[in-house]
């Protein structure tokens, strides 16, 4: 037998009404925040990723999906929205729209991880990009964007945890502060942030080992070296979430695990599922598409998780809306069958789910069937309920039973339900 590739999984038809309520409902909230969709390949190519997230990352490092294709080109499956989002928006001269533009995607991406629970190596992502203007506005406009979609989704006790990265200016200083810090307890720490020291200093503050995190404790605070500009948009951004009631913690730590964020950074927190509770991380990228070859562009943006989102509300019984059909209808025997296939095909066409027995099935198994499927209500057609053009709906939760003309069954139906 072939399995399933380790760190991925099915949506099985007895889940996946769990991703279609997920999708549809922050479907609805990006619609509600003026945001449209923009779809791109599953697989770039790999350079674009390399030069936009940074070839010093755990990303690019070590767990892309790269490979030759048949004429020699190396490409990768994306791990994430926002590159090829940029990419897009460079190349189709989206900046010709009027700005700002805000996008976002539903999208697999790809990570060769260790998978865990919450950690798969296929994931997926709701992302919203939002380009054209570095206003603070536009930040707090993401972050409510994000928020509401959670609070849509139903999920409580996610933390929003706030930082600023700052500007390439006022970061070369603070991370020359870090490295001089961390220099002397170096010895002390992980063979990851050895190694990061180099590389990438900024990542030693998101450590997760408890050494580290504790030596971590007392390094220089990336407030303290923050320019005038990327102070005072920090401080509106602060006081703009202030004012609109979103709650958040700074959090200095949050640096984030890609190489284009600036200035605001962040990321909503739940403690309820261990070592992968972030379900959603973002940020603003003023630079990102000017390194890439397009105009200076502000931008910001996050995606989050959609199998932790999903994970969440499974563990806090959120309810994931109707799945079953609306009525099912069996057949006293197999001579009605005909007249049960041309009713569901009525009850369709006047907008109800609907489903008949098709596969000789006995009465009882019709209505063990009917019950495992969830349908809401049953209906038994046999020569009576023909001649007399009446039935009896049944309300399979509970058992009620109500008599209705057959010609009144879509009315009755589109009521109830
Ligand atoms: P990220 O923090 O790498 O950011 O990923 C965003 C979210 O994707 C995470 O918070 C997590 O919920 C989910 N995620 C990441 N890796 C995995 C995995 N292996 N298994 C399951 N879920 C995962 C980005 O990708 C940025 N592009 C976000 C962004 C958009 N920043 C600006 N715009």
């Amino acid at each position: 037998m072939i399995n399933v590739p380790k760190g991925t999984k099915d949506a099985l038809p007895s889940e996946s009404y769990k991703w279609q309520y997920v999708e549809a409902t922050l479907r609805k909230v990006a619609d509600l925040y003026n945001a449209r969709e923009i779809r791109t390949p599953v697989f770039e190519h790999t350079e674009l990723f390399v030069r936009s997230i940074g070839d010093e990352t755990d990303v690019v490092s070590k767990e892309m999906y790269t490979f030759e294709d048949k004429g020699g080109r190396s490409i990768t499956l994306k791990p994430e929205g926002t590159a090829p989002v940029a990419r897009s928006f460079i190349e189709n001269s989206l900046d010709a729209l009027s700005l700002p533009l805000k996008m976002y995607y539903i999208t697999p991406c790809f990570r060769y991880e260790r998978p865990q629970a919450g950690r798969l190596r296929e994931f997926h992502q709701f992302g919203i990009e939002v380009y054209g203007a570095t206003t603070p506005y536009l930040d707090l406009d993401c972050i409510s964007l994000a928020y509401n979609a959670l609070l849509s989704l139903g999920l409580k006790g996610i933390v929003l945890r706030l930082n600023s990265i700052g500007c390439p200016k006022c970061r070369k200083e603070y991370t020359n502060a870090l490295k001089e810090y961390f220099k002397s307890r170096l010895n002390e720490m992980c063979s990851t942030c050895k190694d990061r020291f180099e590389r990438n200093p900024l990542r030693l503050l998101d450590c997760k080992s408890p050494i580290c995190k504790e030596i971590g404790l007392g390094a220089p605070k990336i407030t303290e070296y923050l320019c005038d500009d990327c102070k005072a948009h920090h401080e509106k951004l602060c006081q703009l979430l202030n004012d609109h009631g979103i709650p958040y913690v700074i959090d200095q730590n949050i640096v984030r695990g890609l190489d284009y964020y600036t200035r605001t950074v962040f990321e909503f927190v739940t403690t309820e599922l261990g070592a992968q509770g972030t379900v959603c991380g973002g940020g603003r990228y003023d630079n990102l598409i000017a390194s890439m070859g397009g105009k200076q562009t502000g931008c910001v943006g996050f995606a989050m998780g959609l199998e932790r989102l999903i994970m969440l509300m499974e563990a806090q019984n959120v309810d994931f809306g109707r799945r079953y059909p609306d009525v099912y209808i069996m057949s006293q025997s197999a001579e009605y069958v005909d007249y049960c296939m041309k009713l569901v095909n009525v009850l369709r066409n006047n907008g109800i789910s609907a489903d008949t027995e098709m596969s000789g099935k006995s009465l009882k198994a019709q209505f063990k069937y009917a019950d495992k499927i969830n349908a809401n209500y049953g209906i038994v057609i046999g020569e009576s309920e023909i001649n007399s053009q009446t039935i009896k709906i049944k309300k399979l939760s509970d058992g009620t039973e109500k008599e209705i003309n057959i010609a009144d069954l879509s009315e009755y139906l589109l009521k109830n339900i």
